[in-house]
């Protein structure tokens, strides 16, 4: 009996690509993940070729979904990085210039005022959220208006933070252009799909934890165009067997922009947790940050100073690179709390690197404690209740 996947394939062959050639002879598919009803894939090609690659993906989603028996399917059309692009003291070395991400204010523009480009959602607060998730008592973002300040480092750092505080914690990566979770936890598996027609998330250090990188290829720089990221969106939101939850931290992507603003909207926040370098700079884009969660009202919990004082591992000799003590000045002045500084340190990093968060790993060390410190305070800024059992169990 021919499985699913055989099915799709047999369909996608009678797709032609822009050269003619049936679609999986291009090798442009990534792996095709498909089971009790869902299908997911990518289409990877070229960064000039994509507008002419839009027909054939959209073609092959109406393809698949005119299979008997499927449900749900998410084809997502991603571009390969046109040479170079990132690195070279960028902040955030993704995306490909002009490629990868969309829209972003243009540095120094004004933001948070007024809609922008196109959309539905561009106009001032909004009467009612998003409907919640069912058995997962808040979610919270973990924000910041630059790129690479660490959110996704403080987002699952904070995570086991909750976690070791009693509370019952899931991850989500809604960094579609970049995710980051895989690495940040050594991932490399594939979701599987639960019962009926859900993606299980996948279980690392007690947490069910979800990103788009499980999907698709690592190193793939995504493409992704608004409807399709709303989609990816919520289904990762809402079609994921989360269980029963106290909170879902959910790393966002960096930026302020329209994407980011939609996204905002999309998932029912309880608050946000906003994570700043102590610079100038990275502080001007953290106010931005909260300007726009103020616009979507959405509550800021507080703002994280990341990269704070680097105390040298051999001498012991402070040295603040990036200044000190800025975000506890900005959130005084814009009336947000302080929720604690996260040293700058080989250790964190080195940790991350290795798919190892400092909190799993050295959990009795100062910068598990000063994650654990800022925990207290976002719990504190929910107002979550611990369950009885103090600790959860951590599976091997
Ligand atoms: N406190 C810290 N000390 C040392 N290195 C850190 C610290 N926080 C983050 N890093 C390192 O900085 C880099 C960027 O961090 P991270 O990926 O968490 O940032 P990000 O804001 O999520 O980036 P992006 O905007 O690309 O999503 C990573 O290599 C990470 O290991
Ligand atoms: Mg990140």
């Amino acid at each position: 009996m021919a499985s699913l996947k055989d099915d799709v394939l047999a369909k996608l062959a009678a797709i032609a690509a822009p050269d003619g050639r049936p679609l999986p002879a291009t090798g442009t598919l990534s792996e095709i993940i498909a089971g009790d009803g869902k299908v997911f894939f990518s289409i990877t090609v070229d960064a000039a070729q994509v507008r002419t690659w839009e027909h054939v993906r959209a073609s092959a989603e109406r393809a698949v979904r005119s299979i008997p028996g499927v449900q749900s399917v998410m084809v997502a059309l991603t571009a390969e990085r046109a040479g170079g692009g990132g690195g070279a003291g960028a902040q955030s070395p993704r995306p490909a210039p002009g490629a990868a991400r969309p829209a972003q204010p243009a540095p120094g523009r004004a933001h948070g005022h007024g809609p922008h480009g196109h959309g539905p959602h561009g106009h001032g607060p909004q009467p009612a959220g998003p409907a919640g998730i069912p058995g997962v008592g808040a979610i919270i973002a973990v924000a910041s208006g630059k790129g690479g300040v660490g959110k996704s480092t403080v987002a699952i750092n904070l995570a086991l933070a909750l976690r070791d505080l009693g509370l019952k914690v899931g991850v989500l990566d809604a960094d579609i252009y970049g995710p980051s979770l895989p690495k940040l936890l050594a991932i490399k598996e594939r979701p599987q799909t639960a019962g009926g027609t859900r993606l299980k998330p996948i279980e690392r250090h007690g947490m069910p934890v979800m990103s788009i990188g499980f999907l698709v290829e690592e190193e793939t720089p995504m493409i992704w165009r608004g409807p399709m990221v709303m989609s990816a969106l919520t289904q990762m939101l809402r079609e994921v067997d989360w269980g029963s939850l106290d909170v879902l931290v959910v790393d966002m992507p960096p930026g302020t922009g329209d994407a980011q603003l939609t996204m905002a909207q999309q998932v029912p926040l309880k608050g946000a947790v906003i994570v700043s370098t102590p610079q100038d700079l990275a502080l001007i884009d953290a106010r931005r940050g909260i300007a726009m969660f103020r616009r979507v009202n959405v509550p800021v919990l507080g703002i994280v100073e990341n990269m704070s004082t680097f105390i040298c591992p051999h001498c012991g000799t402070r040295s603040d690179i990036f200044g000190h003590g800025g975000a506890r000045h900005e959130a005084e002045r814009l009336g947000v709390p302080f929720l604690g500084e996260v040293p700058l340190a080989l250790a964190i990093r080195e940790k991350s690197d290795a798919g190892l968060p400092v909190v799993a790993s050295e959990p009795e060390g100062p910068h598990a404690q000063a994650f654990r410190a800022i925990a207290e305070r976002v719990r504190e800024g929910l107002q979550v209740e611990s369950r009885p059992a103090p600790k959860i169990v951590i599976e091997a």
